[in-house]
């Protein structure tokens, strides 16, 4: 019996494509990021799976193209790079990687919330640059967090994940979705989006993509944000307005901000990269050896259970029954 033939669009750690090899002919794509429909296309070509990354985009086109695909495994907890209504009526089936990444990008949310309040990078660079002329009173003074009210917006894994965080802060927790869900032994007030950016010291976004919450950061509510307050985006860039951003950032409303995330990544605005009031970090929210090797399993696992016509871990759209073996 022949093989089902799998596509890998990157190199990926852990044990995934070790798995893949066992069971599947798999074929790795090893240069620069696949970042344009023809490019996955050609590469992704006559296989049954496709194991692809954030940048890879998974369109109707692609899916035309590659009409033997069965099950698009996303490595990544968001999956706003594939066409999910495409998929869901070509009947192939999308995975993602939720809970494995949790800990590590609520944990980067708060490496930048303490980096951009206590401005860590400003000062890391002002003593390589050997100006630092000793311990003064008032020098690199940042905000305190003591007291301080944190606006989650979006309160799924990882907005509850950076919430916990917070009593160990001394920070209030206020917190803004569509449908919260409980996180027990919190203290958490929920508040319409407009209340919590009024009220809120420093606002950290972990709101999914999508048509709905496109610039939900416009530059309205960039500026109805409290004056001074810091915002940190771990999320998806477009959800914030970043030319309006800069704009807020440049006339001194906001005490800063600390990205992830970008809305046309890998650019970023000019504008924002010679401020010193924000930190700016390459997308590595999940970036720990142990996340990102979790993630490569678990969408190989994903891949696997579709192609042996098993109910995958996570699925986010169920596709067409498959044949196992
Ligand atoms: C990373 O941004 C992810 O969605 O996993």
């Amino acid at each position: 019996m022949s093989r089902p033939r799998v596509a890998v669009t990157s190199v990926v750690p852990g044990h995934a494509l070790e798995w893949l090899e066992t069971a599947c002919e798999t074929t790795v794509h090893r240069g620069p990021a696949l970042d344009r429909e023809d490019a996955v296309a050609a590469f992704v070509g006559d296989a049954e799976g496709v194991l692809c990354l954030l940048a890879n985009p998974i369109t109707d086109g692609v899916l035309a193209a590659c009409p033997r695909l069965r099950v698009v495994a996303n490595c990544a907890v968001g999956y706003d790079n594939v066409d999910l209504e495409a998929c869901r009526r070509r009947g192939v089936w999308v995975t993602n990687t939720p809970d494995v990444l949790t800990e590590a990008t609520a944990d980067l949310a708060w490496a930048l919330i303490l980096a951009v309040t206590r401005r860590i990078v400003e000062a890391d660079a002002l003593v390589r640059s050997g100006r630092w002329t000793g311990w003064a009173l008032d020098q690199m003074l940042g905000t305190g967090l003591q007291g301080a009210q944190l606006g989650i917006v979006g309160f799924g894994r990882i907005g509850r994940a950076v919430a916990r965080r917070a009593p160990a802060f001394g920070l209030a927790v206020a917190v803004c979705d569509p449908d919260p869900a409980p996180e027990p032994g919190l203290d958490v007030r929920v508040m319409e989006l407009d209340e919590l950016l009024a009220t809120s010291d420093i606002v950290s976004l972990h709101a999914p993509l999508d048509e709905g919450s496109r610039h939900l950061l416009d530059e309205a509510r960039l500026r109805s944000m409290r004056p001074g307050a810091v915002l940190v985006n771990t999320a998806r860039g477009p959800l914030v307005d970043e030319g309006a951003l800069v704009q807020v950032l440049a006339d001194g409303h906001l005490g800063g901000a600390g990205l992830d995330v970008y809305e046309h990544e890998p650019r970023v605005h000019p504008g924002l990269v010679g401020r010193t009031d924000v930190v700016l970090l390459p997308h590595i929210g999940s970036a720990t050896r142990e996340t990102r090797s979790a993630m490569a399993e678990l969408a190989a696992r994903n891949l696997l259970a579709v192609l042996s016509g098993e109910e995958p871990p996570t699925p986010v759209v169920r596709g067409a029954a498959v044949d196992g073996p």
